[in-house]
């Protein structure tokens, strides 16, 4: 039996406005249902949370936020809480992407800190994990990683158990390069080995770094990859419903 059931998730990134999110929400939930078996969600910037919330209630497609605050609540200017993000329905966070690494310097210290303040509300964090081409170059690709996961592993078992891991290669994010799915699977596998020591097979590995329709079937073949998170094509509702049916 598949225990991981297959998960596309779209990140808006620092897209949107009213009027086209509307025309996107509106094709998604109307083509849900070329979807079997595979979990939707869309990751929209928190002031649009509200319109999400509206147009995808009861649609079967979830919907989350790009990131959390490690804070409860307090004087955190700017900052949103994981309660706050679940009165608007959320039940999906990003936390960790490379674009929050390195324009926010967000440590892998502070990202498992989110990740465990999304679960003390009850929302699935997404950790985004992944190495720059300089790293892939100089043949870091595997130590950078354990490092990143390194802090998220340590929360123990209970925790990761609940949680969703993407691997998101830097060097491919909004480049057009994919990384080949081999190259995508055998890190998978590395992660995969690690949950596996926690024993914690349920824990799916999403793969992230220009996902379009016309890879994703290759990519979504391997064995340890267990759907995508979507940058550029989560914007169209027709690719992003492509990339799902895949
Ligand atoms: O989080 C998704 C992402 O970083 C990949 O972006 O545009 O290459 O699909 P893109």
């Amino acid at each position: 039996a598949l225990i991981r059931k297959r998960l596309v998730i779209g990140n808006w990134k620092m897209h949107g406005a009213r009027p086209t999110n509307a025309t996107l929400l509106t094709g998604l939930c109307a083509g849900v249902g070329v979807a079997h078996n595979c979990e939707m969600v869309v990751c929209a910037p928190f002031p649009y949370l509200g319109q999400v919330s509206g147009c995808l209630h009861g649609s079967g497609i979830g919907w989350g936020s790009q990131d959390i605050s490690k804070h409860q609540q307090g004087a955190y200017t700017g900052e949103v809480s994981a309660s706050m993000l679940s009165d608007f329905g959320c039940q999906w966070a990003l936390v960790g992407h490379s674009e929050r690494r390195s324009f926010h310097c967000e440590t892998d210290q502070l990202v498992a800190e989110k990740a465990a303040a999304a679960l003390g509300a009850g929302i699935t964090p997404v950790v985004c994990v992944g190495e720059t081409q300089a790293e892939q170059e100089a043949g870091l690709t595997q130590e950078v990683i354990r490092r990143q996961l390194q802090p998220v592993l340590a929360l123990g078992a209970e925790s990761v158990a609940k949680l969703v891991i993407a691997y998101e290669p830097v060097w491919a994010i909004g480049t057009g390069l994919t990384a080949t799915p081999q190259q995508a699977q055998d890190v998978h596998a590395f992660i995969r080995a690690q949950l596996t020591e926690l024993n914690v097979p349920q824990v799916r590995i999403l793969y992230g770094g220009s996902v379009k329709a016309s890879n994703a079937s290759s990519l979504f073949a391997m064995s340890d990859i267990d759907g995508a998170l979507v940058g550029g094509a989560s914007l169209v509702a027709e690719e992003f419903l492509r990339i799902a049916a895949s």
